[in-house]
């Protein structure tokens, strides 16, 4: 019987993991067999799910909406960045062990660096949001060595906190309001605005010298704020397929140990961005 594995959620029918590790596991040429469990909201709902699943000899699960912080509560051991972030978005298990991670921010950096040739060592960062998505890609941000990171999020009091949790003065946190007469490299949208087809309130002149607007969601084409970014003149736009390819082909590489190409899934998955 091939090794078992789920992505669990609620809903979990959009979700694209199953179609991406039946792939990957194409192309290593590996035996596993890859499903959507849907989970009732609540810790209980994710235990009784996952329970279930393990006691059938499941080897691990990705975790999505709404069960990112029951994952990390139902782990025996958690990653420096799952803790960060608030939230796990994989789990392996061994035995009684459940090891819990999240590759968000690594599959962020990754798409980044192999995906759209831009190097963070040493560039202005903005990160829009303080919320799962930001929380989980500042650690694997902030370990490339940028020059410095703003978090700017609506509710001002959240950036602030987070940058402080953060521990380093490369990273400070402010209110959208206060990007005023600040330029960056790169500007990241992690907040939710855009899956509301909505824009985070930012000053146009955010985008006065970056070189790269990233759109941490995916699969929306051109969202107002990739739109916004676009008439501001950015010369590169991108969205979070790459960082969701990414992600799995690190967590892929976690649970099996064989690394595989992302470019062609990446290319198969993108939704044009016009
Ligand atoms: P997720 O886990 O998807 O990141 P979340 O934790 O609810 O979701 O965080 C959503 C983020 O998007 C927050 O930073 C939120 O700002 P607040 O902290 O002020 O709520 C941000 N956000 C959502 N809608 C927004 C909008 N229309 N404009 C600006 N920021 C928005």
């Amino acid at each position: 019987m091939p090794d078992r594995y789920a992505i669990v959620g609620n809903p979990v029918s959009q979700s694209k993991s199953p179609l991406i590790h039946a792939e990957f596991a194409r192309q290593t040429g590996q035996a596993l067999e890859y499903i959507r469990l849907e989970a009732p909201a609540g810790f209980d709902g994710f235990k009784a799910t996952v329970d279930a699943f393990r006691a059938q000899g499941a080897r691990g699960v990705n975790v999505t909406a709404p069960h990112k912080l029951d994952a990390l509560a139902y782990a025996t051991e958690t990653s420096d960045a799952a803790r960060l972030a608030g939230a796990a978005n994989i789990l392996a298990f061994d035995g009684e062990r459940v090891r819990a991670d999240n590759f968000d921010g690594v599959g962020l950096v990754n798409d980044l660096r192999l995906n759209q040739g831009f190097d963070v060592a040493g560039r202005r960062v903005l990160l829009l949001g303080a919320g799962g998505a930001v929380r989980g890609a500042l650690l694997p941000l902030l370990a490339q060595q940028p020059m410095s990171i703003v978090i700017a999020n609506r509710t001002e009091a959240k950036a602030r906190a987070l940058a402080a949790q953060c521990g380093s003065a490369a990273v400070q946190g402010c209110g959208l309001n206060d990007l005023d007469g600040m330029a960056f490299d790169i500007v990241l949208n992690g907040t939710s605005a855009s899956l509301a087809g909505e824009l985070p309130g930012i000053p146009f002149a955010v985008f006065g010298s970056a070189q790269l607007a990233y759109e941490m969601a995916y699969g929306k084409g051109l969202t107002p704020f990739l739109r916004l970014a676009r008439d501001a003149g950015v010369p590169r736009l991108a969205d979070g397929v790459g960082m969701l390819v990414e992600q799995a082909a690190e967590a892929f590489n976690w649970w099996r140990g064989a690394r595989p190409d992302t470019a062609a899934l990446i290319r198969q998955l993108m939704v044009p961005l016009a």
